[in-house]
């Protein structure tokens, strides 16, 4: 998730974009830069880290006046944090700048056609691409480059651009990725969200897929690819900018459950080609893959969870070894690994210290090591063999969220890929497949619904001091999971249990104020998992429990529930998610908590 802005009018200052832009630093802040143009000519500026230094970069530039401006703030997606590879990029000429949030999949197809006609590229991004394209269309309109160019992009973007020939002008498109437009009597304003244009103007123009606008002044236009007018209604914003940031929500973690069916999109982007799920990133190691007898997991926290569904997966779907540790536990045991072990080191934030040690243990041992990061130039992803990203975007909310459900989308495909490599049936791996494409769809519909079932249980449920998640197969990690972001942010105590093992010494804490919140899929383990909540009930616990729609047999014993759409049992750990996130988030609100910023607890932990 990157950040754009644009702006165009009378008496603009460099320093009006770059504090617009600050508004936009939550979506990103590895690098940041600006492209501007006087009456003659387009000047780029950027720099690494956060937008203080590019602000400090510009120096007396601030106070110069120009005639269009494009910035952006970014979120690495493909290419280290660096100045180079930080936006806007320009053609060979560096008449255009472009500045992009979103990712063009088909990018390097297109970077090798444009280096055989002779065009030389600077940068590492997807995004140069753009540039490049709209030189090779530009003919003397700016608009009608553009329109071509993007016709030739797979994937998602919000583009602007500015030509040095077109003072005064700014053309911006986009499919996939938000673009808001505003305007007041002098300057007309683009930006990734409404956060920068509130100081301009309460009545927004939310661009719409395949919409192309042409700024001016203070005039805004839309049209078609192919050069229709369109005519787009405004919308009256009435948040304040605390609130817009959160895109209305009132905290990041509930905003960033509902991005999760984009994040879930974005992971799955490029990931799936002819019915085959592709890693272009494992091609230097999948003999290594193909060959390994036993795979390694290691993680922390959430990641550690989403590892565990993988395990399962992998040992159902591959007929695979797997072992998972505990970061902190794995970088201080003995390690039966050695040259030909793969070890898979999940980590949303790339910086966690037991888990990268345990990374460097394992590479000290001649493991080849796959990092699964949703940060960019973070240091697991530069110390691993080869890197998977999550392309979540930025999670500000301490309790990981749309991260998780990114990671198990990751995850599942990259377990189809292993078991793909180890001649495992097509028809059982198509399935998967096929189900992880209509994810997207089946967690939006889950969010229509899922809050207000969430807030109706948590007000049922919010005093109590103690709850006890179970589940078996793929929903005991599933139960430590939704424990652990119950205990993260609402501080009540929650533990998670195999439910078989009830009976071996939790039953004994059971009673009526000790709850039990069961999760009980149609799976093939349902009528097992429902004896044990039968127990449970005995013991006069109330229980509150997920399962699957219109399941009678549980709905009879369980009546405080929640209920998931059917899927097939491995995939029940994903659709659970949003509702066992909404859950502890409303009991956090409840109990008068700031779900954002646990006590005592960090996002990245970087030490010991
Ligand atoms: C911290 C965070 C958790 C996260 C864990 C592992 O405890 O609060 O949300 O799951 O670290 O972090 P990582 O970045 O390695 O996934």
């Amino acid at each position: 998730m990157c950040g754009i802005v644009g702006l165009t009018g009378k008496d603009i200052r460099v320093k009006e974009l770059v504090k617009a832009l600050k508004k936009l630093e939550y979506r990103g802040y590895d690098s940041a830069g600006i492209a501007f143009q006087d009456k003659e000519n387009v000047y780029v500026k950027k720099e690494k880290g956060r937008i203080l230094n590019l602000e400090n970069m510009l120096g007396d530039i601030n106070e110069k006046i120009v005639e269009s401006c494009i910035a952006h703030t970014r979120w690495a997606t493909h290419g280290e944090p660096s100045e180079l590879n930080a936006h806007p990029h320009t053609d060979c000429t560096g008449k255009i700048a472009v500045v992009h949030n979103g990712i063009i999949e088909n990018y390097m197809e297109i970077k090798h056609a444009l280096i055989e006609k002779g065009h030389r590229f600077s940068s590492e991004t997807d995004t140069e691409v753009i540039a490049h394209l709209i030189e090779e269309y530009y003919y003397g309109d700016l608009q009608k480059a553009v329109s071509h160019a993007i016709l030739d992009l797979s994937g998602a973007y919000a583009i602007a651009v500015i030509h040095n020939d077109h003072p005064g002008e700014i053309i911006a498109a986009r499919k996939g990725s938000p673009l808001v437009l505003g305007k007041n009597d002098d300057k007309a304003i683009l930006a990734s969200d409404v956060t920068p244009a509130l100081k301009y103007t309460r009545e927004m123009i939310f661009l719409e897929d395949g919409d192309i606008a042409h700024l001016s002044e203070n005039k805004i236009e839309i049209f078609s690819v192919n050069g229709t007018r369109i005519n787009r209604q405004s919308t009256l914003i009435n948040w304040d900018e605390e609130s817009a940031e959160k895109g209305g929500f009132e905290h990041f973690m509930l905003k960033e459950i509902f991005d999760e069916p984009q994040s879930i999109r974005s992971a799955l982007m490029g990931k799936i080609s002819d019915e085959k799920v592709v890693f272009k990133e494992l091609d230097s190691i999948s003999e290594n893959i193909s060959k390994t007898k036993k795979i390694n997991v290691i993680a922390c926290g959430t990641s550690y969870h989403a590892g565990l569904i993988f395990k399962k997966f992998i040992e159902d779907y591959a007929n695979t070894e797997v072992e998972i540790d505990v970061a902190s536990e794995f970088r201080y045991k003995n390690n039966i690994i050695d040259t030909d072990s793969i070890v898979i080191a999940i980590s949303q934030s790339g910086e966690t210290t037991d888990t990268l040690e345990g990374v460097r243990k394992a590479k000290s041992k001649g493991a080849k090591i796959i990092a699964i990061t949703n940060i960019v130039g973070s240091t697991i992803s530069r110390e691993a063999d080869a890197v998977i990203y999550l392309n979540a975007g930025l999670e500000i909310g301490v309790a990981a969220t749309k991260t998780y459900v990114t990671q198990l989308t990751i995850l599942y495909l990259l377990g189809t890929y292993i078991a793909a490599l180890k001649n495992v049936s097509k028809d059982k791996l198509n399935k998967i497949i096929l189900n992880m494409m209509d994810m997207p769809t089946v967690i939006e519909n889950i969010l229509s619904y899922a809050p207000d079932v969430c807030l109706q249980l948590a007000k049922e449920f919010y005093k109590y001091k103690h709850f006890m998640y179970i589940g078996r197969g793929y929903s005991y990690p599933s139960a430590l999971e939704g424990a652990l972001k119950l205990k993260e942010i609402s501080y009540i105590h929650a533990s998670a249990y195999q439910a078989g093992e009830l009976k071996h010494g939790p039953i004994a804490l059971l009673d009526d104020e000790f709850p039990v919140f069961a999760i009980v899929p149609d799976d093939e383990l349902k009528k097992k998992t429902l004896s044990n909540v039968i127990e449970t009930k005995a013991r006069n616990a109330k229980i509150v429990g997920i399962c699957t729609e219109g399941d009678k047999e549980v709905s009879k014993i369980i009546n405080s529930r929640i209920e998931v759409p059917k899927t097939i049992d491995a995939l029940y750990p994903l659709i659970m998610s949003p509702f066992l996130q909404l859950f502890a988030y409303y009991v956090s609100i409840l109990r008068k908590y700031d779900p954002d910023k646990p006590r005592n607890l960090a996002k990245s932990v970087t030490v010991e």
